[in-house]
């Protein structure tokens, strides 16, 4: 395990997360204002080689499982194409995707193929018009399709994950546990985060701790389970239910002292932490020729200069960052 992936706080960084395109299909409110982002223009965007040469370094360093994000991963043309090549990296043990389900469900077989072993859905309502309301876009129901398809396909769990905002659908988180029923799917309930251009605002947040309370009401087995130290979500079972419930609680009880995750942006950008501006390019010495071991002190340095963790969730709102379809999450 190559010391260029550990941090000055001992974290080990064994995960990457790389957004594949800064375009997506849908145009949720949490995540890009509505008159859109500016794009990088394409010239700027790491290239498919780019991408798996650099991801090649970071699994010959240590890291051991890759996330695709965007944007919305799914919307590459030459998807399967970069999923095969960073399957076959040897030392990887997870390639996974965070998709919005739109154009999922006719993938998926390919996707399998291709390595894919992980696959998060990303679904806030379960109410038609608010899916149009919140996503700015028509698919509800290809979204279900999407969920109920890798269900089928053999992805075990599913994981749908579930923005939580007062006022807009957090009256739906019964019926969001509901889909774990009968099947294998994993519902995680996700504290609203701040990003530029999302209008993010305290009284929207639901915190963790009342939407335990009210899932507890009318799932009163609801019972904590072992999560991973390094993990994002804390994880719940209820009885006779084969699915199970998690809450990721990064505004009132964050997790960074397990932190294990790094991110690739689609322009190259390396960032070591989901919130803050510190971010520092990979395209632009691997295009000047720069050599593995000076891309290895690039990214080793940067990994260092990451803080133990995020600023606090009323500081978190006035931090700059990126929007977060630049981030993926
Ligand atoms: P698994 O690998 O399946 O556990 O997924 P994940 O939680 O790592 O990734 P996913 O893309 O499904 O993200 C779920 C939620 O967790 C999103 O709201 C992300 O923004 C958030 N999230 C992911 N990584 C981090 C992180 O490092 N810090 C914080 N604060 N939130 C994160
Ligand atoms: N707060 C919390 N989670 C968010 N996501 C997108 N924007 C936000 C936000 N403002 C989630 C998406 C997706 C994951 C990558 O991040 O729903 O599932
Ligand atoms: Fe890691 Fe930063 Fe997320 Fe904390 S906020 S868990 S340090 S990426």
């Amino acid at each position: 395990f190559s010391d260029m992936l550990v941090d000055s706080f001992g974290r080990m960084h064994t995960y990457l997360r790389i957004s594949l395109t800064e375009r997506c299909n849908l145009r949720c409110q949490y995540c890009m204002p509505s008159e859109g982002v500016d794009l990088t223009p394409s010239p700027q965007l790491l290239a498919p080689n780019e991408i798996v040469r650099l991801a090649s370094l970071f699994v010959a360093s240590g890291v051991n499982k890759i996330r695709l994000t965007g944007g919305e991963p799914t919307i590459r043309k030459d998807i399967e194409e970069i999923c095969s090549q960073l399957s076959n990296l040897k030392g990887l043990e997870k390639l996974a995707m965070t998709t919005n389900g739109i154009v999922l469900a006719k993938k998926l077989p390919k996707l399998k193929e291709s390595g894919l072993t992980s696959i998060n859905i990303s679904l806030d309502t379960l109410v038609p018009a608010k899916f149009e309301f919140l996503t700015r876009r028509k698919g509800f129901e290809r979204v279900m399709e999407s969920i109920h398809a890798a269900v089928e396909c053999g992805y075990n769990p599913v994981k749908v994950n579930c923005v939580v905002m007062r006022g807009l659908n957090d009256e739906e988180m019964c019926d969001f546990v509901e889909l774990t029923r009968d099947r294998p799917i994993n519902v995680r309930f996700i504290e609203f985060m701040p990003f530029d251009g999302n209008v993010w605002n305290v009284k929207k947040l639901v915190p963790y701790a009342e939407m335990l309370d009210r899932v507890v009401k009318q799932f009163p087995s609801l019972e904590r389970i072992q999560d991973h130290p390094t993990e994002t979500a804390k994880n719940f079972k209820i009885d006779g239910h084969v699915g199970t419930v998690s809450f990721i609680t990064s505004m009132t009880e964050h997790f960074c002292a397990g932190c294990n995750r790094l991110r690739l942006l689609a322009d190259g950008n390396f960032k070591v932490c989901l919130f803050g501006p510190s971010e520092v390019s990979l395209r632009d010495p691997l295009r000047n020729g720069a050599d593995e071991n000076e891309l290895r002190e690039i990214i080793g340095a940067a990994v260092k200069r990451k803080k133990a963790s995020h600023a606090g969730m009323f500081d978190l709102a006035k931090t700059a960052n990126r929007p977060m379809i630049h981030i993926g999450g």
